[in-house]
């Protein structure tokens, strides 16, 4: 099984930005993290983070036929882009939607997922945790 495990704007900054909301763990954190559950479980990955839109569009639509499922972090991009939303729903791949925060007790701008209408699972406000959940979830369900 191959997972691309896709991150939005923002998320480099991680350790950095906002720790009373991200938590002092860097990206770097991140990749290690990934990169354990994946191999504890014997997956194939990619993890890729791009503050650019269209970068996470041309990443979902290279995806097809290579990948197993997807989970992604779109960050901001989560409440504003229907161009990440149609690109998932273009290729058809499982899509598992996280969020290190739980953007459902955040501000009334965060309440709005337009990935979600295409997303197989969600998982929010648990962390790095969250894409051990997802990456599992993938494996189960595909
Ligand atoms: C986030 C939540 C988003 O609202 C925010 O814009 C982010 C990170 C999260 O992981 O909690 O950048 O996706």
């Amino acid at each position: 099984m191959k997972i691309l495990v896709l991150n939005g704007p923002n998320l480099n900054m991680l350790g950095i930005r906002e720790p009373e909301i991200y938590g002092r763990q860097t990206y770097r954190d991140l990749e290690e993290y990934v990169d354990n559950v994946c191999r504890e479980n014997d997956i194939e990955y990619e993890m890729f983070q791009t503050n650019r839109e269209g970068e996470l569009v041309d990443k979902i639509q290279q995806a097809y036929g290579v990948f197993d499922g997807i989970v992604i972090n779109p960050a901001a991009y989560t409440h504003t882009s229907i161009a990440i939303l149609d690109a998932v729903k273009a290729v058809g791949i499982p899509t598992v939607e996280v969020h290190l925060s739980k953007v459902s007790e955040r501000e009334d701008f965060r309440q709005i997922s337009y990935i979600r209408l295409a997303a197989a699972a969600t998982i929010t406000g648990k962390g790095f945790e969250g894409y051990g959940e997802a990456i599992l979830w993938l494996k189960e369900n595909c």
